[in-house]
């Protein structure tokens, strides 16, 4: 693979949407060729399977198959065939968030995880993970105020965002490698000075 993957993640309300157009932006103007997509999502069937996901309530290991099917399609479709040719793939949410969400918010088995993983995506991991990170009240304000129709996962419990924030922090202690958390309580501007600095000092 001659391109950089790049994800980010955060719980909802974190504001991690948008910066995803942001970095997009940033990396095009240093003259490389991005790809910015998303999960569930990317495909035309995987976005049907978001759809589903965000919407119909399902068992909790239909649910994260479903996620993994979206990803394995989204992968072979559009993710490895941009890596291949050497572009920057931006991907708003990845692997990550089922670890998040199915196994912290949820309460899936991890092994049950890292098998999945192992299967659809052992060779593809990403380079860089960007974790916005915002306590969870912090966050469930800036949800409130969008006033919107909300899905299936943002209408959880506040202990379940408390738990999925936690499970997203216990994975970037795992892999400090490709993790940088970002606070994401500073403004916009703070962020992006920061991003800025990550993302120039990324070697392709
Ligand atoms: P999100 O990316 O937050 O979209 P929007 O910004 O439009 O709300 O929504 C996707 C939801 O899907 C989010 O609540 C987290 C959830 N999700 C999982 O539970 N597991 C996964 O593997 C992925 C990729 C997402």
């Amino acid at each position: 693979m001659n391109g950089t993957f790049i994800t980010l993640e955060g719980i909802d309300g974190a504001g991690k949407s948008s910066h995803v157009s942001w970095i997009s932006e940033f990396l095009q103007s240093q003259g490389k060729e991005v790809v910015s997509t998303r999960e569930p999502g990317g495909t035309p069937l995987s976005e049907k399977l978001r759809e589903m996901l965000l919407s119909d309530a399902m068992d909790l290991e239909t649910e994260t198959l479903l996620m993994f099917a979206a990803r394995r399609e989204h992968l072979s479709q559009v993710i490895k065939p941009a890596l291949a040719r050497g572009a920057w793939v931006v991907c708003d949410r990845f692997t990550d968030a089922s670890f998040a969400y199915q196994g912290g918010g949820r309460g899936l088995d991890k092994s049950r995880l890292t098998q999945l993983e192992q299967w659809i995506h052992g060779d593809c991991q990403p380079r860089l993970t960007l974790l916005f990170d915002v306590p969870c009240e912090v966050a469930r304000q800036r949800i409130a105020l969008a006033n919107r129709h909300l899905d299936r996962f943002e209408q959880e419990q506040a202990q379940f965002h408390d738990r999925v924030r936690h499970a997203y922090l216990d994975r970037a202690a795992a892999h400090p490698e490709r993790f940088r958390v970002i606070d994401g309580t500073r403004t916009l501007e703070e962020i992006r000075v920061q991003l800025e600095q990550i993302l120039t000092q990324l070697q392709p």
